[in-house]
């Protein structure tokens, strides 16, 4: 086993902090102290790690020295007030947010897909992508490298998870008050998301697309290191707890059968197949994804609208493989330097 560091949780109460806790005790990640921050509001809470309760502290008066490793989910202005500061006093900050994500000198890595650039972070400081971006390379990047990506056209279906704690109890409280006959009262999302679907994630900008949806273009031109790759997304909120879905169109550079994509992303590492031609022989979020690790892939079929597109549908859950295991598996390649 390597030496055990200093790692802290920024954001620990969250539900991708949360995540991060069980994913760094089931991989038994090295700890030699584990710091939990998050507001002034959690402080002096007790959460447990490993049989024991370990006290919620106020990042605001937090002295970062002596961290290694610093995992941060508390949304993207903490990050950019505290990440450099983690990071000027020594610790490797692991960014959850979209906060240092374009920045040329911050490495946008997914772990099985680009793991080679962490190692070049001259701010200390590496950024885990978007939970769409996330599944959407795992299972792209082999298609990549065998024959080139042209195009992608995608629509993602995004669990209420991915906007945090309290858009997990808004659909169970909508969802609660609509069977009881009573007033949804939207308040997390601009609409009712319980027995809804919202096309709509982020802020709208001037192209028409939104925020969450340009996330997935430059995101995915950065971790394959191809800026001529187009991205049309449509981004779509979906009254499911935990998980994401895409359906996933490609046009890739040369023709790939079905067959042979199917042969790659069987091997590849950090996906599961579920691709059988017959009812229930393909994933979904609540019976694969939902606090599993794999990227789960299925429908895969060759587009009868274009000669060298490709299908799929790509599902996984957004807290794991989104956010907090691939953030402790980038941790865990810091560690292996
Ligand atoms: P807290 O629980 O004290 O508000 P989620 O995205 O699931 O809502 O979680 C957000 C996380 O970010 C929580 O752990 C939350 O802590 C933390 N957070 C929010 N605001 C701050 C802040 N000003 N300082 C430190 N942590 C914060």
């Amino acid at each position: 086993m390597k030496n055990p560091v200093n790692v802290a949780v920024v954001g620990a109460t969250g539900a991708v902090g949360e995540a991060m806790l069980k994913v760094l005790d089931e991989r038994d990640f090295p700890i030699a102290e584990l710091h939990l921050l998050a507001s002034a509001r959690s402080a002096g809470e007790k959460i447990a790690f490993k049989g024991r309760g370990i006290t919620v502290q106020d990042l605001a008066t937090f002295d970062p020295k002596g961290v290694d490793i610093a995992l941060f989910s508390a949304g993207g202005d903490i990050s950019k007030d505290y990440g450099p500061k983690f990071a000027e006093a020594g610790a490797v900050v692991i960014d959850n947010s979209s906060a240092f994500r374009y920045l040329d000198d911050v490495p946008l890595v997914v772990s099985e897909v680009n793991p080679e650039a962490a190692k070049n972070r001259p701010r200390g400081i590496i950024a885990n992508p978007n939970c769409s971006t996330m599944q959407l390379m795992v299972a792209l990047a082999p298609i990549q490298r065998e024959v080139g990506i042209e195009r992608i056209n995608i629509a993602t279906y995004q669990s209420v998870s991915g906007t945090g704690r309290r858009a997990l109890e808004e659909l169970g409280r909508q969802t609660a008050a609509l069977l009881n006959f009573q007033d949804p009262k939207p308040e997390v999302y601009p609409v009712q998301i319980a027995f809804n679907v919202i096309p709509h994630g982020g802020d709208f900008l001037d192209n028409g697309y939104t925020s969450e949806e340009m996330k997935l273009v430059w995101e995915t031109r950065k971790i394959l290191g191809d800026d001529t790759i187009q991205v049309n997304p449509t981004v779509v909120r979906v009254p499911v707890f935990y998980g994401h879905s895409e359906a996933v169109h490609i046009e890739t550079r040369e023709k790939i059968s079905a067959e042979r994509a199917r042969e790659l992303l069987s091997t590849a590492p950090g996906i599961e197949l579920v691709d059988e031609r017959k009812a229930g022989g393909y994933p979904t979020p609540v019976t694969h994804a939902s606090g599993n690790d794999p990227v789960y892939v299925g429908r895969i079929r060759e587009d009868i609208s274009h000669p060298r597109g490709l299908s799929l549908w790509v599902t996984a859950d957004n807290i794991r493989k989104g956010a907090a295991l691939n953030a402790v598996q980038l941790a865990e390649l810091v560690l292996a330097e």
